[in-house]
């Protein structure tokens, strides 16, 4: 006989199997696509629902679209590289010209910690982490594909202060980037239960 737990689970796909089959798709390798405002609204209401030790917001999200992600690509990412890297081939560069122009839409999450006399900045680093990790399953559960990425960029202090962060004070948690499938990602290998868990 059905439980009215099964009852209320039968027919529909559990939350569990999701997670259990999601996959990220590289966003080396998706397509733009579009992402609806509908959907980019309730994936950003989704990543704000999430563990947050004392309620203290220690977070920002800065979503990059449109013509903005190729402003940011050239003024930021590429002017940055070209700095720093003045001899990259011409196929280097042309990757790091289009960085998140690969995307529809880029969620910068940015770690922000605040004064506590108790929560330390670890809790609120490891809450912004569970941002990302929320945004990124809500927009795979809506069939985007996505993908967090930190890549060189996240650690570079142009980029921080373009997206409004305090250099010593902010960090980029990652970039979460959505775009469209246009491949079936092949399952990589994960870690066997017994190498890493114990029971005490
Ligand atoms: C904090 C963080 C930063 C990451 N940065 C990168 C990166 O810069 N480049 C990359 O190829 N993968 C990066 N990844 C890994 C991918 O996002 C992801 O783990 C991989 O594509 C497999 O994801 P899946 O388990 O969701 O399928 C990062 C993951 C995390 C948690």
């Amino acid at each position: 006989m059905l439980s009215s737990f099964d009852h209320k689970r039968k027919g529909k796909q559990l939350f569990i199997d999701f997670l259990k089959q999601r996959r990220s798709i590289t966003a080396k390798k998706m397509a733009p696509g579009k992402v609806t405002k509908k959907h980019l609204q309730k994936i950003l209401e989704a990543g704000l629902r999430v563990p947050d030790h004392g309620a203290l917001k220690p977070w920002r999200l800065v979503v990059i679209t449109g013509a903005k992600r190729k402003l940011i690509d050239e003024d930021v990412i590429f002017s940055e590289f070209k700095n720093k890297n003045p001899d990259a081939s011409a196929e280097i560069r042309l990757i790091e010209k289009s960085r998140l122009q690969r995307a529809d839409v880029v969620i910068a999450v940015i770690s922000s910690p605040v004064e506590h006399k108790k929560i330390t900045n670890w809790e609120m680093q490891l809450s912004a982490g569970a941002v990302c990790t929320t945004l990124l399953y809500a927009a795979q559960s809506l069939d985007y594909a996505a993908q967090w990425l930190t890549e060189w960029y996240a650690y570079n202090e142009k980029m921080l202060k373009t997206l409004g962060g305090a250099p010593g004070k902010d960090q980029i948690a990652g970039f979460i980037y959505i775009g469209e499938k246009v491949t079936i990602p092949i399952e990589r290998t994960r870690p066997e239960l017994e190498t890493i868990v114990s029971y005490l």
